[in-house]
């Protein structure tokens, strides 16, 4: 596995250099007559990515070629102020660029264990599969300060390695359960990439992209893709200490 950093003087220019990937990979798609198929995170540092897309990419992408899954949901409603998929709907989805049936939403309202079935199911039914898993086009994952990725913590490595390729995870701190893609699905994706910006993750980004000993307790630390390279968009507070 092999790291790509792209750095950027700020986070504005983070998020504008992968929403251009973006565009690139679903215009690739759609001239290859295929749904780009890309999954986003939640959190907060992706916001002001689906702005820009919201605010300046209504021309530049084939939304209509472009179907949305979610890499991770908190269980709770999708009008909740924690959900993955409102704090999307808010930034990008109201614009109404995408069909209503292009976007797979991971309802946090359903009982966890059903919903990490059916959502199993909704991967089955839309990707192409690699070795009996969902394989997506892209994957956008951010980091905690704890170091865990999609909702795959630091107490839960066990779902880097499970056969599920969608679980249940419980954060740490509240015991919220998350519905959450899991490290195999992750690992079979055409490409993985990283947003992420802010000095207070610098420190274990270093860790982590340095390959230290101290970071194999970091779910982000075990992360690859089909390509065999993991992409890292990072703003300069992020990259500091690379
Ligand atoms: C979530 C996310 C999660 C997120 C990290 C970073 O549901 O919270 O999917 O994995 O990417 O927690 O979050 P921030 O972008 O808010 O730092």
């Amino acid at each position: 596995m092999t790291y790509q950093i792209h750095t950027y003087t700020d986070a504005v220019k983070t998020a504008w250099a992968v929403a251009d990937l973006i565009a690139q990979l679903a215009n690739k798609a759609a001239k290859d007559n295929r749904f780009f198929h890309l999954a986003v995170s939640g959190g907060s540092t992706p916001k002001l990515l689906f702005q820009i897309l919201a605010d300046n990419f209504e021309k530049d992408i084939p939304w209509e070629k472009v179907k949305l899954y979610w890499v991770d949901e908190r269980c709770v409603p999708p009008t909740h102020a924690e959900s993955n998929y409102r704090m999307t709907f808010d930034a990008l989805l109201y614009k109404g660029f995408l069909p209503e049936e292009n976007i797979m939403r991971m309802k946090g309202e359903n009982k966890p264990e059903d919903e990490a079935l059916r959502y199993e199911q909704v991967l089955v039914a839309q990707l192409p599969q690699a070795d009996a898993y969902p394989q997506f086009d892209l994957i956008l994952l951010g980091m905690g300060d704890d170091g865990h990725t999609a909702s795959i913590f630091p107490h839960q490595m066990q779902l880097l390695d499970t056969e599920q390729s969608v679980a249940v995870g419980t954060h740490p701190q509240s015991g919220q359960k998350r519905i959450t893609l899991t490290g195999k699905t992750i690992h079979k994706a055409q490409q993985v990439a990283f947003l992420i910006t802010g000095d207070t993750k610098a420190s274990i980004l270093k860790e982590i992209v340095l390959q230290e000993q101290t970071a194999e307790k970091y779910p982000a630390a075990h992360i690859s893709s089909a390509d065999g390279q993991v992409h890292f968009y990072l703003d300069k507070a992020a990259a500091s200490l690379l």
